[in-house]
């Protein structure tokens, strides 16, 4: 439990049928605490936009903000794989753009591998990135920075059609050199298809049970992000319940004078406190007669 986790860590687990634990983190508590918890790989996703930024979709996330996020989680992971999401054009305008971003996201990050978008058109971007020894993450299915392309997060690979695209993208990326590929919103049966048919990891985000591993957005499902979830997502907790309760209480006690209280005040000893109050009170006394001086003279 205590060894790093590596793209051959999740290999091996494909091949012994044992399933992998993904989720996303943005900040060091959560990447700690996800790490404490035995998760065996975070995704620095890209869907920090929506889930903490507030944005429509993922498609305003930067290098910038990605790269401070993933320097943020590796601080506060150590044991899990990480590996980055390359946010939207900082892969698909050309070869060197996506080599530039992923070496900012492993040299200034910190992570160990990225993620990109995408099926057969995107296998040569892959490919030049595990060439210059940089370890690739794919994803294919609804690819949520094609959110215009799809008109909305929905299924795919719904058509006869469709399928077959699914299983050609799955396999250019997997001959491109990925390590392992995410398999977002697809039905189940396709889904366990590819994962039969690959050699490496598959990671479903409601694809069904038959993908090697399983990964969903934590906000999803800490129930810490209203403004919708996914069909797929199952609640583990219901922290904005929790946290609506915990600020509303904060708001009533200050209000109320019942929050600090005496335990959370820090103390003077009375020694020290005997000698400040003695000092302050004869300079009080020397501006008091000084006050009295120059109001008899008029000034
Ligand atoms: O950005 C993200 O969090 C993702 C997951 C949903 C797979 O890409």
């Amino acid at each position: 439990m205590n060894d790093r986790v590596t793209i051959h860590t999740l290999q091996e687990k494909k091949q012994r049928g044992e399933p992998i634990a993904m989720l996303t983190a943005y900040d060091y508590p959560t990447a700690a605490l996800l790490d404490q918890a035995g998760i065996d790989t975070i995704l620095v996703g890209d869907s920090l936009g929506m889930v903490v930024h507030g944005f429509e979709t993922t498609l305003p996330v930067t290098m910038d903000m990605m790269v401070l996020h993933c320097q943020a989680v590796t601080r506060g992971a150590k044991r899990p794989l990480i590996i980055a999401d390359m946010p939207f054009m900082s892969y698909q305008t050309s070869l060197e753009d996506a080599l530039r971003s992923a070496a900012r996201l492993l040299a200034e990050g910190g992570v160990d591998a990225v993620k990109v978008e995408g099926g057969q058109p995107i296998a040569p971007t892959v490919r030049t990135l595990v060439d210059a020894g940089i370890a690739v993450m794919g994803h294919i299915g609804l690819t949520p920075q094609s959110v215009s392309v799809f008109g909305g997060y929905k299924t795919q690979g719904k058509s006869i059609d469709a399928a077959r695209e699914l299983i050609a993208d799955a396999h250019a990326i997997e001959e491109a050199g990925a390590f392992a590929l995410v398999i977002e919103a697809i039905p189940a049966r396709l889904a366990t298809l590819i994962t039969d048919r690959l050699t490496i990891p598959t990671i479903g985000i409601g694809a069904g049970a038959g993908c090697d591993g399983q990964v969903v957005v934590t906000h999803d499902m800490l129930g810490l992000f209203e403004r919708f979830t996914p069909r797929f997502v199952k609640k583990y907790a219901d922290l904005s319940t929790t946290l609506r309760d915990a600020f509303a209480a904060y708001c009533a006690d200050v209000r109320a004078g019942e929050f600090p209280g005496r335990e959370h005040e820090f103390s003077f000893s009375d020694e020290l406190w005997s000698e400040i109050a003695d000092e302050f009170e004869s300079l009080q006394t020397a501006k008091d007669a000084e006050g009295a001086k120059e109001k008899q003279k008029g000034i």
